[in-house]
């Protein structure tokens, strides 16, 4: 019997582990020339370079090429139907993404078409864009409803969300966001949240549908009371919280998501630094989402130097969606947070993997190289890995290892 299931050789790691966190400048938490075995779909050990190797059912000679964490996207609305590219050319005419939401376009366009779609279109459609997503290295994937609006719907799509999960090798984590829009059949905010609140969260809990409960805080969107109390009733059927926050104006809604322990504040463009050390505080990731930010030629830029300097953890995700991030490219995303928000590559790639799986709540298991955590890992032919924020889809992973346990 071999010692290990598998051992890679003759690799550069960027092991992106807990000892590079708050380090813009460091060095990927790299190892070179060594070695890695996993065992039972973990990390079992590392091996410098000159050790003794052990035997292994499987062996792969790396190639002197760089290891790193497999990609998670820690913020997607995968599952939508129809697209918005009428809208996409008002916007490039000068009318806002506000506006053409208050004229019934935006989200509520696509609650429409995705009513409309049988499961079946709504599921390959999803299932497309899961594939471009996986053949970039991801191999975590957060999915979030959205556009049912309705028990019915959202529990259609969270349905199909983990369907995916189960038939494609990564994992996929499931966020109800009944709370991102008013539905057609409410008149007023506050009843739909009633709604929410009565009957929609605590049945998809029951059905088990979802790891976590998100919202939409934003003049289109819900208030921050509103908004506090879904995470109430988020809490009380032990689900985590996330926000979409702070994207267009600042309702203090990171805040919020920070005074409720919540998983992560995502978005943030018009977050103060006054208010960035209640994240810290809180355990609270925040979430960058520049695909959004480019679609709408957004202006207002987050606040990275004080996230930087209290040591917030960032993550960067696709944001993918039809509307404000068309864009099934994790790759993509990490070159726009450098270009546009600044991020070094190093945090880029942390951006990917080890914040972004704290944003998810698997911060224990998944996005580092370190020994116990799952063996979920990309093998690059790079000289180095800021070649990952660099250029876009120059390179690709030569294998993908989906070794992990599923969470
Ligand atoms: O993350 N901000 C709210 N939700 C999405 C956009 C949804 C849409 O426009 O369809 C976002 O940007
Ligand atoms: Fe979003």
């Amino acid at each position: 019997m071999s010692d290990l299931d598998l051992l890679i050789s003759n690799i550069n790691l960027a092991s992106m582990s807990d000892a590079t966190a708050g380090h813009s400048l460091a060095d990927y938490g790299s190892m070179t020339h060594t070695s890695i075995g996993i065992k039972e779909g973990k990390i079992h050990r590392l091996y410098p370079p000159g050790s003794t190797l052990p035997t292994a059912t499987t062996h792969i000679d790396g190639n002197g090429g760089w290891l790193t964490p497999g990609l998670i996207d820690c913020h997607s609305h995968l599952v939508w139907g129809g697209n918005r590219a009428r809208e996409f050319e008002w916007r490039l005419q000068g009318i806002s993404y506000e506006e053409i939401s208050r004229r019934g376009g935006g989200i509520a366009s696509t609650v429409k078409a995705t009513r409309d779609a049988s499961d079946n279109e709504l599921k390959a459609a999803a299932q497309q864009r899961l594939t471009t997503l996986m053949a970039e290295g991801v191999t975590c994937l957060e999915i979030k409803s959205g556009y049912g609006l309705s028990l019915e719907h959202e529990a259609r799509l969270l349905r199909i969300a983990r369907e995916l999960g189960n038939e494609n090798p990564l994992t996929v984590q499931t966020t109800l966001l009944a709370a991102h829009a008013l539905p057609p059949e409410f008149s007023d905010k506050d009843s739909y949240i009633d709604e929410i609140c009565e009957n929609i969260i605590p049945k998809i809990a029951a059905l088990k549908l979802a790891d976590a409960v998100d919202v939409f805080c934003e003049g289109i969107g819900f208030s921050t009371a509103q908004c506090q109390r879904v995470f109430d009733v988020a809490k009380e059927h032990a689900l985590a919280i996330k926000g979409h926050v702070e994207q267009l104006s600042d309702l203090k809604g990171a805040l919020l998501v920070a005074n409720n322990a919540g998983l992560s504040a995502d978005h943030i463009e018009y977050l103060q630094a006054e208010d960035v050390p209640a994240l810290k505080g809180a355990g609270t990731v925040a979430v960058l989402l520049p695909g959004a930010f480019y679609a709408l030629k957004e202006q207002q830029l987050p606040p990275i130097a004080a996230l930087r300097e209290h040591r917030v953890p960032m993550a960067v995700a696709t944001d993918l969606n039809p509307g404000t991030s068309p864009q099934a490219s994790l790759r993509l995303a990490m070159n726009q947070a450098c270009v546009l928000f600044g991020l070094t590559p190093q945090e880029s790639l942390a951006g990917v993997t080890r914040d972004a799986a704290k944003a998810l709540g698997l911060g224990h298991c998944k996005g580092q190289l370190a020994v116990g955590f799952d063996a979920d890992m990309v093998l690059w032919d790079i000289g180095h890995p800021s070649e990952l924020s660099y250029g876009v889809n120059l390179c690709q992973p030569r294998e993908v290892f989906y070794l992990g346990q599923k969470r």
